[in-house]
């Protein structure tokens, strides 16, 4: 495999750890550390879907993965002794928002609980030099306002999954203030809504569409008019990456400072613009209204994303036609059995960087 010269190289040869690398975001994170020449190791507990990115593109080969509970501190601390990574990327989570209805207690021991463990896991790592948090958009007291939230807003999500993403925020600051180590720079991360191939979690929009889709299925869409900052899989990813890279090139402006990470201009779609154009490419797409709406769900959420474009020079690189297309043209590539599943991810994640570069974007060099 061609590996990619990226971030000054500085990914080669580096321990990572990912926390939540068997899952959608952490697979995809994984593949492209794989191709930058890092050395990953991976910490997630046991449960995946089915099918999972993980297992589609094989990659406890490629790296060193571990099964544990985040909410168990020994278990992380464990990980992190033997491992002695250089930057650690936090993506662990109970993710899903309806699954935290019925399971409040492990939502909040993963997501918050599980954020405190790995910061004070992480100081048994003598190498240790940078700390990626990921939490989300949606740590944000959604008032339904018209302005894209921006990070010095309230922080107060309303259902248990938004409410955990807010603690885990209390929790990084509190830690910041209270314990922080000089010698290791931690950033935050607040990502809005993300689609590409490969995820197969339950009740997310394009997820379910797809696999309706591979069973020629109606998908039966419950809140067609709420609007998301969707972006494409490669961009938080890419994000993460370059903020992992200026942590631990000790760049100063970034240092303890959280980041929203969405589309430029506060690019917010309706879930059914995002299904019209995914149909433009699958014609025998089935989809219908549900009546019985969900209340449970906040219908406006929109991004502002300036710091990170001031602060870093990062911007998203594709446009929303092309996130749908990438994500799209994957599905149909696994479904039909197509090209090999890891080759084909790779290529996108070559694809985007040629692109970005095409495009003289900064942040990609
Ligand atoms: N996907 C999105 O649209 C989106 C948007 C904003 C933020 N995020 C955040 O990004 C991160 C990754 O999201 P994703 O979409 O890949 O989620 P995912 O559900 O696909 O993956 C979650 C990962 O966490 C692991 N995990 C769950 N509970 C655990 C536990 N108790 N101990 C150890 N590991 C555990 C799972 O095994 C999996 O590897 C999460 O922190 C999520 O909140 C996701």
């Amino acid at each position: 495999m061609v590996k990619l010269k990226l971030f000054n190289n500085i990914y080669k040869d580096k321990k990572v750890l990912i926390t939540g690398h068997t899952g959608f975001k952490g697979s995809w994170l994984t593949l492209w550390l794989i191709l930058l020449g890092a050395d990953v190791v991976g910490f997630s507990n046991k449960k995946k879907t089915t099918p999972s990115l993980f297992k589609v593109l094989n990659l406890k080969k490629k790296i060193k993965s571990y099964t544990g509970d985040i909410s168990n501190i020994n278990e992380i601390t464990r990980i992190v002794k033997i491992s002695q990574p250089e930057i650690i990327f936090h993506l662990a989570a109970q993710a899903l928002v309806k699954k935290s209805y019925s399971s409040p207690i492990e939502t909040f021991e993963t997501n918050s609980l599980g954020s405190l463990n790995i910061l004070i896991a992480s100081e048994k790592s003598k190498k240790l030099k940078a700390i990626v948090m990921i939490t989300s958009d949606k740590v944000y007291k959604n008032i339904e306002i018209k302005r894209g939230y921006k990070e010095t807003d309230i922080l107060m999500g309303n259902d248990p999954y938004s409410a955990s993403k807010s603690c885990a925020e209390l929790i990084i600051n509190m830690y910041l203030k209270s314990y922080k180590k000089q010698n290791v720079n931690i950033s935050i991360t607040r990502a809005g809504n993300v689609i590409g191939g490969g995820d197969w979690s339950q009740d997310r929009i394009l997820p379910d569409l797809f696999k309706q889709w591979s069973k020629s299925k109606t998908l039966k869409i419950r809140n067609p008019n709420s609007t998301r900052p969707w972006q494409f899989i490669l961009e938080p990813i890419g994000a993460y990456l370059y903020l992992g890279s200026l942590l631990l090139k000790n760049k100063k402006k970034v240092y303890f400072q959280s980041f929203n990470i969405g589309p430029k201009k506060y690019e917010n779609k309706k879930v059914i613009e995002v299904i019209k154009h995914v149909k433009k490419n699958l014609s025998n797409l089935k989809y219908s209204f549900l009546k019985d709406k969900s209340k449970k769900e906040a219908k406006l959420l929109k991004l502002n994303c300036q710091k990170i474009y001031k602060f870093t020079k990062w911007k998203p690189v594709y446009s929303f036609k092309e996130s749908v297309e990438s994500t799209t043209f994957w599905y149909k590539n696994f479904y039909n059995n197509e090209t090999n599943n890891f080759d084909y991810s790779i290529n996108q994640i070559k694809n985007y960087v040629e692109t970005a570069r095409k495009r003289k974007i900064k942040w990609i060099k």
